[in-house]
């Protein structure tokens, strides 16, 4: 796959599509200050993985919620989308995007202005307890003193985001699977394609006749498998760079 800056087809194709999805991870948010987990400066770089095993952290509450809490609450806490979770939002307003499944926790996409976004692997907004019914959004409250219990049953609360070894929420699965049935256009943004069952998404819109984009500045499990676009670089940059040309093709055709 030799690489391919050919934004303007890339554009064409963005105001051609009747029905266009964006599959983001967590590299849509690395120009927001949040590390990816794979590559450079990644966060399984430096921490063992293990505290997202759910049995292990059922196990031990204790080990895992002051690490889960720095990672995922106290370094989230001051981040803000960037340009390429806006421009997302702003063609989702334009009619040009139709939905966003995201693999990612942090909340930017909704915080950007995106309406209709689909969390693959849950939220970081939530806890929830495994015993009973009982979830709350007052995560802040909750954490301030590790691990949080569950008022109801005691039993130590979870973030409401997938662990390994846990199902995909349901509903997310099911949208997910509808928005590749038919989506006449991919972009895949900022993912290493290394997580099942999220990564075999872009296969199922491919096999139903999406043409694939990728943004990314390092090539992934899919650039040279599926995409038919790689456009390679940082997601801010690309997607100005993309937005720039649509705006200056739809001035073309008036
Ligand atoms: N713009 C676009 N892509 C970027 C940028 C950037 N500025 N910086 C890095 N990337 C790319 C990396 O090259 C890499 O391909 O983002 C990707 C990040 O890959 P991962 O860290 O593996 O993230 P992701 O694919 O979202 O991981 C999937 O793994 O740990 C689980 O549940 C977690 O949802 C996560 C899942």
């Amino acid at each position: 796959m030799e690489v391919n800056h050919d934004f303007k087809t890339v554009a064409t194709l963005l105001l051609k599509s009747k029905k266009t999805v964006a599959f983001t991870g967590a590299g849509i948010s690395v120009e927001s200050g949040i590390p990816p987990f794979r590559g450079n400066g990644g966060i399984w770089n430096q921490y063992d993985p293990k505290i997202l095993e759910l049995d292990f952290f059922m196990q031990n509450p204790h080990h895992c919620w002051p690490l889960i809490k720095t990672l995922f609450y106290d370094f989230f806490d001051d981040k803000q989308p960037n340009a390429a979770h806006r421009i997302l939002a702003r063609w989702e307003k334009e009619q040009l995007l139709t939905v966003v499944i995201t693999q990612n926790i942090d909340h930017l996409h909704h915080l950007a202005g995106s309406k209709n976004v689909v969390e693959f692997h849950g939220t970081s907004q939530r806890l929830v307890c495994l015993e009973c019914d009982f979830f709350t959004e007052d995560t802040p409250g909750y954490l301030l003193k590790l691990p949080p219990t569950c008022p109801n049953c005691r039993s130590v609360l979870k973030p409401d985001f997938v662990f390994f070894g846990e199902g995909i929420p349901r509903e997310a699965y099911v949208r997910s699977m509808e928005a590749m049935a038919d989506t006449q256009l991919l972009l895949i943004i900022g993912t290493s394609g290394e997580v099942s069952p999220a990564n075999q998404l872009p296969y199922i819109a491919k096999r139903n006749g999406a043409a694939i984009v990728e943004i990314n500045p390092e090539p992934s499990n899919y650039t040279n498998a599926l995409t038919d676009f790689y456009l390679q670089g940082k997601a801010g940059e690309i997607l100005l760079e993309l937005d720039r040309m649509i705006h200056h093709e739809q001035q073309l055709q008036q």
